[in-house]
């Protein structure tokens, strides 16, 4: 018998690779963080009086609880969809404190201990928190690479298990940088209706896209299955301190009421989402152009000088993708991914994320090199910092 759950055993000793960073930063060395993906820490122009103005209301000094979050706010997010062109009901909005706590919910709505969730892979590592946290097991589908990312719908189906609860779907997925297309959704409702799941579909990066040839496809219209749309400020608007995510349920009526009115037990439980945040949202939503315009240029910015600085290369390459925050980059140098981001920090002081971190299996990827290892790096850094991050990774990728 040991003191804690069993749910909270992870393995809590670091790894070389913080170990690495944490003598660096021991010694005072500058290193080029090239995994910086909190965006008020990559010199964007926040609007301060905007944003902190809408604090000293009034209405801010009373407590109005309301389990779905305050009409006012919802009403605010269905505008902001309608302006995408989705009309939606504020009553099938929920608010949280993060996408993260949303999981939370619609995993405790719809999963009982000992149940199955699928979840894409690759995909950010959060997840297997997210399910630990919620007793939930995870299961795995595959996404392949061949010259763009695709789910593996038939290993998809053989993943869907009698436990299986619903299918995580992250659109566009973080890291890969893919957006599902429309087969693929055919394909996810036709397996959710016929096996009684639910889909949730993570749409927090939908509006980063690389390129502004066609609006990305979004489920936020979609009804043919329970279906639950995940988004929230700290990446829509690049405000990750105010904590404020939304669900939106989607479905056949009768599901999606029944949903509904679970899930607003489970939100009345918390009430996790404070009052000026809500109230202030409101405005932050006009705020939008600002703000995502910023992140987008420096996204597009940073992503093309990245295919520039790629192209042609030998012993490394880039992995095509379409939007969200990261890069993904492929190296000749499979199997010890660790060893090659350790000396990226000893002796060019850059740091990057190895491709384990998000569980890249190397044979779901049409092979370039004998031993294909991975790289993940974000996209939001400064243009110089970017730039001379990747000179120096790319010298260093040249020598090996
Ligand atoms: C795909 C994805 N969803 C959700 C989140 C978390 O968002 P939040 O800050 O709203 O919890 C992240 C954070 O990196 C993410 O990458």
């Amino acid at each position: 018998m040991t003191m804690f759950s069993q749910r909270t055993h992870w393995p809590l000793s670091s790894n070389r690779i913080t170990q690495t960073l944490d003598a660096l930063r021991r010694d005072r060395v500058e290193v080029i963080d090239l995994t910086e993906s909190n965006p008020t820490r990559c010199g964007f122009r926040y609007p301060a009086r905007k944003i902190l103005r809408p604090f000293t209301a009034k209405g801010n000094l009373f407590y109005n609880p309301q389990s779905q979050g305050a009409w006012h706010t919802r009403e605010a997010v269905c505008r902001y969809y309608k302006n995408q062109g989705h009309t939606l009901s504020a009553q099938r909005v929920f608010l949280t404190a993060s996408t993260s706590e949303a999981y939370s919910y619609i995993f405790q709505l719809l999963s009982d201990p000992g149940q199955e969730i699928l979840f894409p892979q690759p995909s950010y590592p959060l997840f297997q928190f997210l399910g630990d946290l919620n007793s939930i097991i995870l299961r795995y589908y595959p996404l392949v690479y061949t010259d763009s990312w695709r789910i593996d719908i038939q290993a998809m189906e053989d993943a869907v298990g009698p436990q299986a609860r619903a299918i995580v779907l992250v659109n566009p997925n973080n890291p890969t940088g893919s957006f599902i297309n429309q087969d693929e959704l055919g394909a996810l409702n036709r397996l959710c209706r016929q096996r009684n799941m639910a889909l949730i579909c993570d749409e927090v990066f939908n509006e980063f896209t690389f390129v502004d040839d066609k609006p990305p496809l979004s489920l936020v219209g979609c009804d043919t299955a329970l279906t639950f749309i995940l988004g929230g400020l700290s990446k829509t608007l690049g405000l990750p301190q105010m904590k404020l995510g939304w669900i939106i349920v989607n479905g056949p009526a009768e599901l999606a009421d029944a949903a509904c009115q679970r899930l607003e037990v489970i939100a009345d439980t918390y009430l996790s989402v404070n009052t000026p945040v809500q109230n202030a949202a409101v405005s932050w939503f006009c705020l939008k152009e600002e703000l995502q315009g910023q992140i987008r240029q420096r996204i597009r910015g940073n992503w093309k000088f990245l295919r520039d600085a790629m192209h042609g290369a030998v012993h490394y390459g880039l992995l095509n993708a379409e939007g969200g925050w990261y890069a993904v980059m492929r190296t000749a140098t499979g199997g010890c991914e660790e060893d090659l981001v350790c000396t990226l920090l000893e002796k060019d002081h850059v740091y990057v994320h190895p491709g384990y971190f998000f569980d890249f299996d190397p044979s779901r990827v049409r092979r370039v090199f004998k031993a294909e290892g991975f790289l993940v790096v974000s996209l939001l850094p400064r243009p110089p910092v970017f730039q001379e991050g990747i000179a120096r990774l790319t010298d260093r990728l040249a020598t090996r």
